[in-house]
C-alpha cells in the first residue's frame, strides 16, 4: 500500500498535479471504492467535500494511479482540428477582447483540462512592442496573466532598462505580452507540437489585432512556432526576421528567455544587445 501511495504521488507529480488545491486531502481511493459499491449513484453520495474549483480542474478519480505506462503528455489526445478551421475561428474574432473570450470557451486544447484558467495577455494592445513568451507557469496559471512569476520579474526589469513598462498607457513605452500557448502545460513541461499548432493561429491573430511594430520572441518555443524554423534560439537570436501577418510585415527580434537568463546570467549581455536593437529600430521609425 505504501508503495502504491508513493507511485500514485509520483504519477500525480508527473501529470503536473504538483500543488495542493484543497486545505484537506481527499482520499480518491475511498471515493472510487464508494463509486464501485454504488454509493456514488446518488448525487449526494460523494465521498469528498465539494471543491471550490471547477470540475474541469479536479484530478480525475477514475485515473489509475499505478499506471506508469500512460502517456506522459496529452499530445496524443489532441483532436485534429484542420488548420483552416482554426484559422477561420481566429479570424472570426474581430477584437482582442473577442479573441480572449473565444479562447476562454475553447475546449479543444487539452492543456485547458489541467490548467486553472486561461492566461491570454497583459499590457497595452497597440503598444509598439509585443513580447511572445513560451507558456504560462504556475504563477501565471494562478493569476491568468503572462510573465508574473520570477521570469516575469526579470522580463519587467529588462523592459524597464529599455524604457518600457507594461503598465504604461503610452504605446511608445508600453508593451503587449502573450505566450505561444494560453494554458499552463502540466508540470511546466514544454508544449507539444500539436498544442503549439493549435494555439498558433490565435497567437498570430493576437499579433494582427494588437498591431505591434515589433514582436520580440522570448526563447526557442515562440521563435520556432512563429518563424516555422527548427533552428535553435542561440543561433537565431539577435537577427531581425520578418513575420507576414494579415497582409503586413512585422519585424521580429528573436531573443533569449528570461528563465534561461536566470540560469545563465552571463547571457544577459546578449539579451541586452537584442533589447538595444529593438529600441533603436523603434526610435528610428
Ligand atoms: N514563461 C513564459 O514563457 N511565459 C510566461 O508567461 C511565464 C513564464
Amino acid at each position: 500500500m505504501a508503495l502504491d501511495a508513493a507511485q500514485a504521488l509520483k504519477w500525480l507529480a508527473e501529470m503536473g498535479a504538483d500543488e495542493a488545491i484543497l486545505p484537506e486531502p481527499v482520499d480518491r481511493f475511498a471515493e472510487s471504492e464508494a463509486q464501485k459499491s454504488g454509493a456514488a449513484a446518488s448525487p449526494s453520495g460523494s465521498a469528498s467535500p465539494a471543491s471550490p474549483r471547477p470540475a474541469l480542474n479536479r484530478p480525475q478519480p477514475a485515473a489509475p494511479p499505478a499506471a506508469p505506462a500512460m502517456p506522459r503528455t496529452p499530445a496524443a489526445a489532441v483532436p485534429a482540428i484542420p488548420a483552416g478551421e482554426l484559422e477561420a475561428m481566429a479570424q472570426g474574432c474581430k477584437t482582442l477582447d473577442e479573441l480572449a473570450q473565444f479562447l476562454d470557451g475553447f475546449d479543444a486544447c487539452p492543456l485547458k483540462r489541467t490548467a486553472t484558467r486561461l492566461c491570454f495577455a497583459d499590457g497595452l494592445p497597440g503598444a509598439h512592442l509585443m513580447i511572445v513568451g513560451e507558456a504560462p507557469g504556475r504563477d501565471e496559471d494562478e493569476q491568468g496573466l503572462p510573465f508574473v512569476g520570477k521570469s516575469g520579474q526579470l522580463l519587467d526589469k529588462m523592459l524597464k532598462a529599455g524604457g518600457f513598462d507594461r503598465n504604461s498607457d503610452d504605446p511608445a513605452t508600453s508593451v503587449f505580452i502573450t505566450n505561444a500557448v494560453f494554458w499552463r502545460p502540466p508540470g511546466n513541461r514544454n508544449p507539444s507540437t500539436a498544442e503549439l499548432l493549435m494555439c498558433l493561429p490565435f497567437v498570430r491573430r493576437a499579433i494582427e489585432l494588437a498591431e505591434p511594430r515589433i514582436v520580440m520572441t522570448a526563447g526557442n518555443i515562440p521563435t520556432q512556432a512563429l518563424l516555422g524554423t527548427t533552428q535553435g534560439i542561440t543561433r537565431v537570436r539577435g537577427n531581425w526576421r520578418k513575420l507576414s501577418i494579415g497582409g503586413r510585415d512585422v519585424d521580429l527580434m528573436p531573443s533569449l528567455h528570461p528563465s534561461y537568463l536566470l540560469r545563465s546570467p552571463e547571457a544577459k549581455r546578449l539579451a541586452w544587445r537584442d533589447m538595444l536593437g529593438v529600441k533603436a529600430r523603434l526610435t528610428s521609425q
